[in-house]
């Protein structure tokens, strides 16, 4: 991992967008250099279209620990497990993220029995005119349904652009995503502390609610 040195925290950065250097991975890239420079040691990965398959609900992993389609979410798992922080990045597709970052989110999500509690998340999304604060709104699910804590910036963590270079050109966007690095490597080391000098809050067992038993079919 960039950056990396004796203790220090980590952030995993995935990048969802089907362009390995396009808007996205330079909205990402401004978040992982202030990281960096905050002494966060940041990997970034990029899913592209490696991914095939959505969630198939089979309970695999249940058993398991990981995911019966055995492509790159199963070494996802592994770095989200070691990280104190993640950053999911995609580009807005139809108002939405795309088809391989919500295949992703929802298997490694799904699949990761490790405590995920009070790691840290952040959602960015690229577009070129609009959608962007619906996908926002889409990937901060999977992080506040984790009790992980969603890391803000002072606009929607939001580019525009059709090509990188005019998402260079989005000042404002731009600022967003390095107050946003700066932010998420201050709530990585806080909540590092927090941890030693607090402990965890308690956790209740779960209690499965379907509201089914309630109210039985006639
Ligand atoms: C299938 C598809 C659907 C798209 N839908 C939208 C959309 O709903 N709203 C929008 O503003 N841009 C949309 N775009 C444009 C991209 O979101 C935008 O150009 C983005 O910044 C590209 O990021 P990338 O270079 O990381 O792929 C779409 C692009 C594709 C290929």
């Amino acid at each position: 991992m960039a950056g990396e040195g004796k203790g220090a925290p980590r952030v995993l950065i995935i990048n969802g967008s089907p362009h390995r250097a396009g808007c996205t991975a330079t909205a990402l890239a401004e978040v992982a250099r202030e990281l960096e420079r905050a002494g966060v040691a940041c990997e970034t990965v990029w899913v592209g279209n490696a991914v095939k398959g959505g969630c198939m609900g089979c309970g695999f992993c249940a058993k398991n620990g990981r995911c019966v389609q055995n492509d790159i979410v199963n070494d996802l798992l592994e770095k989200f497990e070691a990280a104190d922080g993640l950053v999911v990045g995609t580009a807005v597709h139809y108002a939405s993220a795309t088809g391989s970052i919500t295949s992703v989110l929802d298997r490694l999500f799904y699949a990761s029995s490790f405590d995920k509690r009070f790691k840290c998340g952040a959602a960015v999304v690229s577009c070129r005119r609009g959608g962007a604060s619906a996908t926002f709104d889409q990937l901060n699910k999977y992080f506040t349904i984790s009790q992980m804590p969603v890391v803000s910036s002072r606009y929607w963590n939001s580019v525009h652009g059709h090509a990188p270079e005019d998402v260079r050109r989005d000042v404002e966007g731009m600022q967003t995503m390095r107050m946003l690095g700066r932010n998420m490597a201050f709530m990585v080391k806080a909540i590092a502390l927090g941890k030693e000098q607090l402990g965890l809050p308690e956790v209740e067992p779960m209690e499965w609610t379907s509201f089914m038993d309630e109210h039985p079919r006639d």
